[in-house]
């Protein structure tokens, strides 16, 4: 983000304000880099309920800062909720000093691996994959350079989980069967929380493992769902494994997920 940007921005901000009907701006434009949050813009620890981003953590030259201070200035049970270009393996040194291919979201791309490993470290809960996408590179010059690198689209839930001691003393230990009670504004009929799960309200209970209704529980989403934790082992529903990420889709990225290179 440079301050050119930023003034496009601000000069944007009253009509925006009368377009959606505020009487007063409800936003606010602060300068900063991604991987500086409590620095540069000075934005406080503990203060945000959601924080989200499209196509900007493979542009920082340190991700594992980012994690670490986007997990800083959420509140306990606020969640990271973005978008970014994954490759399937790590780009060589020489490829990310390509600021084409740097600039086109490319070559910055990390793997999932070490996405999950970022995020862990940092005190995220694992990666909850929301969407995923492959992303083509229209350019012959550029996809020679890149040889077998592939990339793809992703949309990743982390949650910075509260303390398990804030919640009611609970034994989730086989799993719980969740039923998605009182709507979240937006999403009055369904709310997708992962590529594989999509809860219908008032619905019929959906059974998540120990893994997955702890951090739904300790989410900024508990207060929408019930949960009816199964006390016998016996009990468990027979649903395949839950697992946090997926296989890739056939469809390509679409830019309601994330940048397609070309277009930055
Ligand atoms: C691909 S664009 C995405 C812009 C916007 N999020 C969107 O969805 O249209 C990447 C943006 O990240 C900004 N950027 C690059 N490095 C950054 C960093 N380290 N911290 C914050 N922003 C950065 C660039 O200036 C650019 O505006």
């Amino acid at each position: 983000m440079t301050a050119e940007q930023l003034d496009v921005a601000k000069r944007f901000i009253d009509y925006h304000t009368k377009e959606y009907g505020f009487e007063k701006a409800n936003v606010e434009f602060r300068l900063g880099k991604i991987e500086q949050l409590t620095d540069d813009p000075g934005l406080k620890t503990n203060s945000f309920d959601v924080i989200v981003s499209n196509c900007v953590v493979n542009l920082s030259p340190d991700k594992k800062k980012v994690l670490q201070q986007v997990y800083e200035i959420l509140k306990p049970g606020g969640e990271f909720y973005f978008s970014d270009v994954y490759a399937d393996q790590p780009v060589p040194e020489e490829l990310r000093q390509n600021k084409v291919l740097w600039g086109e979201c490319l070559s910055g791309a990390i793997c999932v691996s070490d996405l999950i490993s970022g995020a862990l470290d940092a005190g995220f809960t694992q990666p909850i994959l929301v969407s995923k996408q492959p992303i083509g590179v229209n350019n012959d010059e550029l996809q020679k350079l890149l040889g077998a690198i592939k990339f793809t689209s992703c949309t990743y839930r982390l949650f910075k989980n509260k303390p398990a001691e804030e919640s009611t003393s609970v034994n989730d230990k086989f799993g719980a069967l969740v039923t998605y009670q009182t709507p979240i504004i937006h999403y009055e009929n369904e709310f997708q929380f992962s590529q594989a799960i999509t809860f219908k309200l008032n619905s019929e209970p959906q059974y998540l493992n120990t893994e997955l209704v702890k951090m739904l529980r300790l989410s900024r989403y508990s207060e929408h769902f019930k949960f009816d934790s199964i006390t016998d082992e016996k009990q468990i529903p027979n649903v395949t494994e839950q697992v946090i990420d997926q296989p890739v889709s056939n469809e390509q990225s679409s830019s309601s997920c994330c940048c397609c290179p070309g277009t930055c």
